[in-house]
């Protein structure tokens, strides 16, 4: 039996996002990043962009119901979960109607479900997004958590994410750890907080102008940039960021780094110059 998670390569598919009012979501969504809602259910509904997709269901505010990534092999899903057996972890049913058959769910250390699963047709888009919507792959997903120590440990030993960057205190806390599942930096990533909850999800544009392109159009509708523009240490990557109604982060990407498999990770000091580089950053902890 190999000795490495069959995990390789893995992309962030989509995720389920709650509210206790949809509605206002699926206008911010559907004006500010030009996609497409489709109605799958009483309280659940999926909306399509350009290389993005996303569940709005209704439940409490700024929590992610489950993040979902695809793995394009039945046969290296089907190892996966072989592999995530043999490691003690209970197999949970795929909870998202854009994985079929093909896919399974886990729950992670602090709780927060994860799907692994096949796109068969039911992922492809139910509808186009908005004519004049701007370039943006779904791209990473972060969460906080009071344990990242344990949480990171989880994502690289046991489900086979790779280390990319991980910030630590001056006493060697670990205060954020960046881990990718591709040769994209990071796919996943756990920040140091006084609670466990929901980060940001970022998508990745086409280049920098993209993201002058989106702060345009923000500016049209009244959305200031939350936090940015500036520019990751780890990921380099260039950025900015908007608020959703209920609070929720948004990251606009560009030129986020590629790191192959076998890179050895680094680690950065715990201040806001790590998180971004051009100054000013939001600190978790
Ligand atoms: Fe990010």
């Amino acid at each position: 039996m190999s000795d490495v998670s069959p995990l390789w390569p893995a992309t962030l598919h989509h995720f389920r996002l709650d509210s206790e009012d949809p509605a206002a979501l699926l206008d911010f969504y559907g004006a500010g990043l030009g996609m497409a809602a489709k109605q799958l259910g009483e309280d659940l509904w999926r909306l399509d962009g350009p290389a993005r997709r996303l569940l709005v269901g209704r439940g409490d505010n700024e929590s992610v119901a489950y993040g979902a990534f695809a793995i394009p092999e039945v046969a290296r899903l089907e190892a996966l979960q072989r592999w995530l057996e043999a490691r003690g972890v209970e197999i949970l049913a795929n909870p998202s109607p854009l994985f079929g058959n093909a896919a399974f769910a886990i729950a992670d250390p602090d709780g927060q479900i994860l799907v692994f699963g096949v796109p068969g047709p039911e992922a492809g888009a139910a509808a186009a997004g908005t004519d004049d919507a701007l370039p943006g792959r779904i791209q990473h997903l972060v969460f906080a958590s009071a344990q990242p120590e344990t949480v990171a440990a989880f994502y690289r030993d046991t489900l086979g994410f790779v280390v990319s960057d991980e910030v630590r205190t001056d006493d060697g806390q670990l205060g954020a750890c960046f881990l990718r599942s591709d040769e994209e930096h990071h796919s996943y990533a756990v920040f140091r907080a006084d609670a466990a909850r929901y980060d940001h999800h970022a998508l990745e544009t086409d280049c920098w102008n993209d993201i002058r392109d989106w702060a345009d159009h923000f500016a049209t509708m009244r959305v200031p940039i939350w936090w940015g523009p500036g520019r990751h240490g780890p990921g380099n990557n260039l950025f900015a960021m908007v608020r959703d109604p209920d609070g929720n982060r948004i990251e606009l990407s560009a030129e986020i780094e590629h790191m192959p498999r076998d890179m050895e990770f680094r680690t950065w000091a715990h201040e806001e110059f790590t998180l971004n580089m051009w100054g000013g950053a939001w600190m978790r902890s």
